[in-house]
């Protein structure tokens, strides 16, 4: 039975059409993974359904009934839950407020039944396999769980139709797996699921249906089981795909990166010498620590012990400012909290770093500047309008690039990028391995942190595994396989030599 039938749906902003004529079903109790390039139209065409945008034309009927003037609470009503791709969670609320905003339970007397709330909270995270305390500030969750949290919220909800928008971009393997089972679970009671990911694994794992949409355009729909990871990305990207290892031998320089017994919040006595130009893999699950020790070499978070030098200099008192002065620079995970400045344009994004350091305040949007971006804009291949454009009408995979053109517009020479594909789609990916050799090439060198091993292989000269807050093992280009780092990021290795 068909549960969801768009038809015709076209939609512009300011005059650029960005969804053509789009048909799109989802039958009851399917998976139906809506695939399509950054900027394709994959969000927008969700929004549409939801009612957080308004279509220009077309249908939508939704179990036979039509769907008019919708807004997010009449498509809430309906039976639509929506997790977006950018977290949507209040931060200075405790996690069960966020799950229980506007559905709160109430005493008899109309007084809030915390209790109540809180006990439901922890029996929702326990089904769903979340590590999460029900009592715990948004703030203090890291990505991943805040990400676990987001689709929680969702699942609560009573819901026919559940959209997941990238749901588990901080997500390691195992609450993926979690999540699949549940899924799976609800899929058997009837409930459909509209799937959207970069992440072809994923998509081949879970999915039931697929529909491709290019440029705002349908272009197929068909099984998942009667295609394949390369006819659907060839369909994705059009006639450009074309698949390469990007990874080439190189000569490392002299340590720029020297790491004594480092301790920091999250992690402790790691020991580590990285060298100019060479590119180096860390991983581990989330909750591992190689975020926080990110942070703490770019000065977000305080040093609580052992030493870090940048190039032959000790750090002591270190900031963000003092470390963007040393020619560090850093990709965060969680964009949206993290990287992205909603009220700024494009341009303002991507040129921020390199103004603060230059203490430029005033007209700071030249020529030279404009034509500076669009050079970027064609490197890291941004699907834009203009460079005046608010950074917020760009898609997901288009905001990331934009933060990789505001590092690469900088002079830093010791890159940290945290989980920098989020969100990017598989031609762009390729790009962007493509882009960190060729800066490894020129010197530069690079720090990766992602729960992707495939991602890893494609660029790290060797990888070092974290397992809660302490460096495992370090592993050479050879021994990066996935099964090797998956036994020492979940310590099963010293099970094994136990056992053994
Ligand atoms: N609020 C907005 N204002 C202007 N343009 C927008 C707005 N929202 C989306 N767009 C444009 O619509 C197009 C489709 O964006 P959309 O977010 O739907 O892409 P997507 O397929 O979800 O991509 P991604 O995989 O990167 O998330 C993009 O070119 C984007 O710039
Ligand atoms: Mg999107």
């Amino acid at each position: 039975m068909e549960m969801l039938k768009m038809t015709d749906i076209s939609k512009s902003f300011f005059g650029v059409p960005v969804l053509k004529h789009v048909d799109f079903s989802v039958e009851q109790g399917e998976v139906h993974a809506l695939l399509g390039e950054n900027g394709a139209g994959k969000s927008t065409l969700m929004n549409i359904l939801a009612g957080v945008y308004t279509r220009d034309s077309g249908t939508v009927l939704f179990n036979g009934e039509k769907l008019e003037h919708t807004t997010v609470k009449s498509s809430d009503a309906v039976g639509i839950a929506f997790v977006h791709q950018e977290l949507n969670l209040f931060n200075d609320l405790k996690a069960f407020e966020n799950i229980f905003l506007c559905k709160e339970i109430t005493k008899k007397s109309g007084m809030l039944d915390k209790k109540a709330m809180i006990k439901k909270a922890g029996e929702l995270f326990e089904s769903l396999g979340v590590e999460i305390e029900p009592t715990m500030m948004v703030s203090e969750l890291e990505t991943g769980k805040k990400q676990l949290l987001e689709i929680a919220k969702a699942l609560y909800a009573n819901a026919k139709l559940f959209i997941l928008d990238e749901p588990t971009t901080a997500l390691n393997n195992e609450e993926i797996g979690h999540l699949f089972t549940i899924i799976r679970k609800l899929k058997e009671q009837g409930k459909s699921f509209v799937f959207i990911s970069h992440k072809m694994t994923e998509i081949f794992t879970i999915a039931d249906q697929y529909t491709v949409l290019r440029n705002g355009e349908f272009i197929n729909t068909g099984k998942i089981t009667e295609t394949n990871p390369h006819e659907v990305t060839r369909m994705m990207v059009g006639s450009k795909y074309c698949e390469q290892e990007a990874y080439e031998t190189r000569e490392c320089g002299e340590p720029v990166l020297e790491l004594g017994h480092l301790s920091g919040h999250g992690f402790s006595d790691v020991s580590l010498s990285i060298n100019k130009g060479e590119v180096i893999g860390f991983t581990g699950l989330v909750g591992s620590g190689v975020s926080e020790m990110f942070q703490t070499i770019f000065g977000v978070l305080p040093i609580t012990g052992g030493t870090l030098k940048i190039r032959d200099s000790a750090v002591s008192m270190h900031s963000i400012h003092n470390a963007m002065k040393k020619r560090v620079s850093m990709i965060p995970s969680n964009r949206k909290e993290n990287s992205v400045i909603q009220d700024f344009t494009l341009l303002e994004n991507c040129y921020v770093s390199e103004h603060t350091l230059s203490h430029k305040i005033q007209h700071i949007f030249s020529r030279k500047e404009n034509k500076k971006f669009c050079k970027l804009e064609k490197v890291l291949n941004i699907k834009s309008n203009s460079p005046g454009d608010m950074i917020t009408s760009l898609s997901g995979g288009n905001q990331q690039k934009v933060i990789l053109a505001r590092w690469l517009n900088t002079k830093a020479d010791i890159l940290l990028m945290d989980n920098p594909t989020q969100g990017i789609d598989v031609g762009a990916k390729a790009e962007i391995y493509k882009l960190i050799n060729q800066l490894a090439k020129e010197g530069k060198t690079i720090l990766v942190n992602t729960l992707e091993i495939p991602e890893l292989q494609q660029v790290a000269d060797r990888c070092v595994v974290f397992y809660h807050g302490h460096l495992q093992t370090e592993l050479s280009r050879d021994d990066m396989s996935e099964e090797t780092v998956m036994l020492w990021a979940t310590n099963a290795i010293n099970s094994l030599e136990v056992a053994k």
